[in-house]
């Protein structure tokens, strides 16, 4: 696929606020006819409009507005419409409403000779009482070095270690924070990402610290036309009075903001905010289910994954085209001696054993289920078929990918072993290992499982089946637009696992029964066994874990309108095109 250069549009993050969620955003942060309002990228200035006339509607003057609202953007053509656009609502002075330039060189500027950054906490200086804005998305490589320094430099003074997975909202949102004084409101729009991927952990960790109160809001549907990013309203109060903490909401989508009251939002339950860099998917539970998962964390009879197995990525071709075939494609170039066994997506994994007779049924029904084998000798030294096939990859470019380009050899796929089971990498009801009887190995869309003691494996496998495990996979993991909870290795390692009585369970027969029955049945076992007789839990906690697994699994599932729109991109971008091919 050829990579379109990105446009000017997307190399600033020129996407712009709707109307709905720009006054959603003012009528909250404005709190009097007084607020002195930043918008630190005001692009043509939908959320600069929005804040001026929720001031003007609570009875700020024309000749008012142009003291109490400030803007920053760095294009100068959208800058001239917001300053046209500014001038319908204000009377505007000799005095510049909208600076022109980088926001992080403003913040520098306003921020440095106050010494502000020598003692961030709490600043003497009268500072913004509101930041509104909707930063723009831009990641490492297109984020021009020049506002990145300052950026960076913004960051470290908050304790933070930017990288290069670090996107440019990242330090907008720590920017504005700074500059807003002690009783500031922050209301932003952000990436979802902000609420559980490990990038934005650090950010997490300096929003818990430095505000009292937080609130995201998040929607079941897409809110912005023509992209594909799921955003959150996060509304941050420094000092808001009264109980702090952290409450998530859900809407539908963005019509159920107009009707949303702020009394009924502040009526949400405030959980207590746990200054860790901990994933905020949690704060979609209740207080007490917050409260319960913690403690149920700490039973002493709890293992966690990562004591009894190791995971690890599976096998990375860099072109599994060329290297991950069917049967049809071995036999007609002639490779029957040079493959080995290989499921190359979990779709190819039924219930949780993988047997040789599963293995034999995806052949027959020509999956791609053999991995090339090279040895690992030079191309004139390949036996005659493994050299022709070589050539006829050569042909299609197909050793110029990365992965492969930077082998010595880039036909010899490294770290090819065969693991003891496979974990689901990207999960859509339920995790699940599957014990690999049929020595099989998987690419990297499956999981690969090591047992540190291998007499455990069936124990191991059937026990993983629990309603406490799937509740915390889906607190542990993260989750995209379109639905799917994804677990990292290191993810997978870290989920508690009740091991305690689980000799008792029959792998093979649950095996059966998830097959046959679908896995609430052989919850109805596995949580009896290990939950209640084994953790010693009652029948409402058990019943509690199971509605926590379910309402976080609903709630990624149901962002329907947000799969669709993914799926469609992925069709048409011709990822899963199968390739038959002849030399
Ligand atoms: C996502 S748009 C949002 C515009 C506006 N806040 C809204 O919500 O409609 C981001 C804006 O940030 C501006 N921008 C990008 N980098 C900037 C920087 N370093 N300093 C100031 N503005 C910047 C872009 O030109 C763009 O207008």
């Amino acid at each position: 696929m050829s990579k379109e250069a990105p446009s000017y549009q997307k190399l600033r993050g020129g996407y712009y606020t709707p109307q709905a969620i720009a006054e959603f955003l003012a009528r909250w942060a404005i709190q009097s006819p007084q607020t002195k309002v930043l918008e630190p990228s005001c692009g043509d200035g939908s959320i600069l409009t929005a804040a001026i006339k929720e001031l003007r509607a609570q009875g700020a003057t024309k000749q008012q507005i142009s003291e109490l609202v400030k803007g920053v953007e760095l294009d100068n053509e959208e800058r001239a419409k917001a300053l046209q656009r500014y001038a319908q609502f204000a009377t505007l002075k000799n005095e510049n409403p909208i600076h022109s330039g980088d926001f992080f060189a403003f913040c520098q500027q306003n921020l440095e000779p106050r010494g502000l950054f020598a003692g961030l906490k709490d600043s003497e200086y009268p500072l913004f009482d509101a930041v509104i804005g909707n930063p723009p998305f831009i990641r490492y490589q297109n984020f021009a070095e020049e506002h990145r320094r300052p950026a960076f430099e913004i960051m470290r003074r908050a304790g933070m270690s930017p990288n290069r997975l670090t996107n440019s909202w990242v330090p907008f949102i720590v920017a504005s924070a700074f500059m807003l004084n002690e009783k500031g409101r922050l209301a932003m729009v952000v990436p979802a990402e902000l609420l559980q991927v490990n990038y934005s952990a650090e950010l997490r960790r300096f929003l818990s610290d430095y505000f009292n109160k937080i609130s995201l809001i998040t929607f079941r549907q897409l809110v912005f036309d023509g992209i594909q990013q799921e955003v959150v309203l996060l509304l941050a109060e420094r000092n808001g009075g009264g109980q702090g903490g952290i409450r998530a909401i859900e809407l539908g989508g963005i019509e159920d903001l107009a009707s949303y009251a702020y009394n009924d939002f502040a009526k949400r339950e405030l959980k207590p905010l746990d200054h860790s860099s901990e994933k905020w998917t949690q704060y979609f539970l209740s207080k007490k289910e917050i409260d319960f998962l913690r403690a149920v964390k700490k039973h002493p009879d709890l293992k966690l994954t990562g004591d009894v197995m190791e995971v690890d990525v599976g096998i990375v071709t860099g072109q599994n085209q060329f290297f991950v075939l069917n049967r049809e494609q071995i036999v007609q170039n002639g490779l029957q001696d040079f493959t080995q066994r290989i499921v190359s997506r979990s779709g190819h994994l039924k219930g949780i054993v993988f047997s040789e007779h599963d293995y034999a049924d995806n052949i027959n029904s020509n999956l791609p289920s053999f991995l090339l084998d090279f040895p690992q000798v030079d191309l004139n030294e390949l036996p005659p078929e493994l050299k022709a096939y070589v050539r006829f990859g050569e042909e299609q470019a197909w050793h110029t990918g990365f992965k492969c380009r930077i082998r010595q050899r880039w036909y010899v796929v490294p770290s090819v072993w065969t693991p003891d089971a496979f974990m689901l990498r990207q999960v859509h009801a339920y995790p699940k290992l599957i014990l690999n009887q049929a020595r099989a190995t998987c690419t990297d869309t499956i999981h690969r499982v090591r047992f540190r003691q291998s007499q455990e494996k069936k124990v191991v496998t059937a026990a993983f089946l629990n309603s406490l495990t799937f509740a915390f996979a889906e607190v542990v993991g993260r989750s995209y637009g379109g639905g799917v909870l994804e677990l990292e290795p290191n993810e997978a390692e870290k989920l508690p696992l009740p091991l305690h009585l689980a000799v008792q369970l029959d792998a093979d027969e649950l095996h059966a029964q998830l097959i046959k029955q679908g896995i609430y049945t052989v919850l109805e076992i596995t949580d009896q066994t290990l939950l209640s007789k084994g953790l010693g839990l009652s029948q409402r906690e058990i019943k509690g874990l199971r509605q926590i697994w379910e309402k976080l699994r609903d709630r990624r599932i149901n962002r329907k309108a947000v799969a669709k729109v993914k799926e469609s991109r992925i069709k048409t971008s011709g990822g899963a095109m199968v390739v038959s091919r002849s030399l």
